[in-house]
């Protein structure tokens, strides 16, 4: 699978402070790329800096063969109105003006691309299971569920080749999201788009997933195929997160020592290993920044003591 999508040692800074550092990803063509993390690490920075939102000061993003990070003016305003990619923001109530009804605002990208409407809303509300006859409304009177739908419609509509999901199903309860998540999965061939799923909720990137990368404290600690990641974390923060998810399939048990939780918000990008405060593995080797090494069957992780496999209740 060719990569559509590839994020070569990004670094993003805003005023001085390092929140995302030699972030490296791919999303190839077709397939679910989930991106997951706690509150604070740097999903939605990530997925910004690829629509050129973020302030990247180091690294590059490639899509397509097209180094996004190279267009500046012109050439980036004209790369925006091919609308290729797209990118859901996180708040629905947020994102979608509540005087405008639903056609306008899925028509929205189009009309400011200055491109033809024709059919598009029709076919976009009916891509994401939303009735036609709702095109009328304005945001104020639709659920949250169908909220969450319209921004993508607004997306979608575009007809991009990758959409950036950020926390598409967080603020939805268990049966939309269960639609959602499920929309997107059927998305990747109904409208022939990749997709990046944002979830600080590994329950629900579990079922649709392809491959994941999990982030800590602005660094990438894990990446590969989802099944594997799951099922086998190397990483002590990715044992901890599939810990808390029950319903994620396991091969082995979890070490009870990894499982400590840790407190507060994670820490910004520094010298070491951004999880080494919080974790029970941590020795003196984990002041420096380990490298993201490939360690087998296209996983990579970046940690000094990864978990051999299979997990056993021992100290790695
Ligand atoms: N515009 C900004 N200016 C300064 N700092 C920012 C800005 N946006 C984000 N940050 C900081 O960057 C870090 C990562 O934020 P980001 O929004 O990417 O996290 P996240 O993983 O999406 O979290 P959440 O799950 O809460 O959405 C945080 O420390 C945040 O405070
Ligand atoms: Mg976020």
């Amino acid at each position: 699978m060719s990569a559509l999508l590839s994020v070569e040692d990004l670094d993003v800074t805003y005023r001085r402070q390092r929140v995302l550092a030699g972030v490296s990803l791919t999303a190839g063509t077709g397939e679910i790329l989930g991106i997951i993390g706690e509150t604070g690490s740097g999903k939605t920075t990530l997925a910004r800096a690829v629509v050129g939102l973020a302030p990247v000061t180091a690294g590059r993003i490639r899509f397509a063969g097209t180094d996004l990070t190279g267009l500046r003016g012109r050439a980036l305003r004209d790369w925006r109105r091919t609308g290729q990619v797209q990118y859901v923001f996180q708040d629905p109530l947020r994102a979608l003006d509540p005087q405008h009804t639903v056609a306008t605002i899925v028509a929205e990208g189009l009309a400011v691309a200055g491109r033809p409407v024709g059919d598009r809303v029709e076919w976009a509300l009916s891509q994401v299971g939303l009735d036609p006859a709702l095109a009328g409304r304005t945001p104020g009177r639709i659920s949250g569920g169908q909220r969450q739908r319209v921004l993508l419609a607004r997306a979608i509509a575009m007809r991009p080749r990758l959409l950036l999901c950020d926390e598409p199903v967080s603020a939805l309860d268990a049966s939309n999201r269960n639609h959602v998540l499920r929309l997107l999965a059927d998305l990747r061939t109904t409208a022939d788009v990749t997709v990046v799923v944002i979830s600080h909720d590994l329950s629900s990137l579990a079922g649709i997933a392809d491959r994941v990368a999990v982030l800590y404290g602005g660094r990438l600690v894990e990446h590969g195929p989802a099944e594997e990641v799951l099922a086998n974390p190397r990483h002590p923060y990715t044992a901890l997160l599939t810990a808390s998810a029950p319903s994620v399939r396991r091969d082995h048990p979890i070490p009870a020592s990894a499982l400590r939780r840790p407190a507060g918000a994670p820490p910004v990008p520094g010298d070491g290993c951004p999880y080494a405060s919080r974790c029970p593995f941590a020795t003196g080797a984990c002041a420096t920044v380990p490298a993201l090494s490939t360690v087998d069957g296209g996983r990579a992780v970046a940690c000094h003591h990864p978990f051999s496999l299979p997990v056993k209740e021992t100290t790695p």
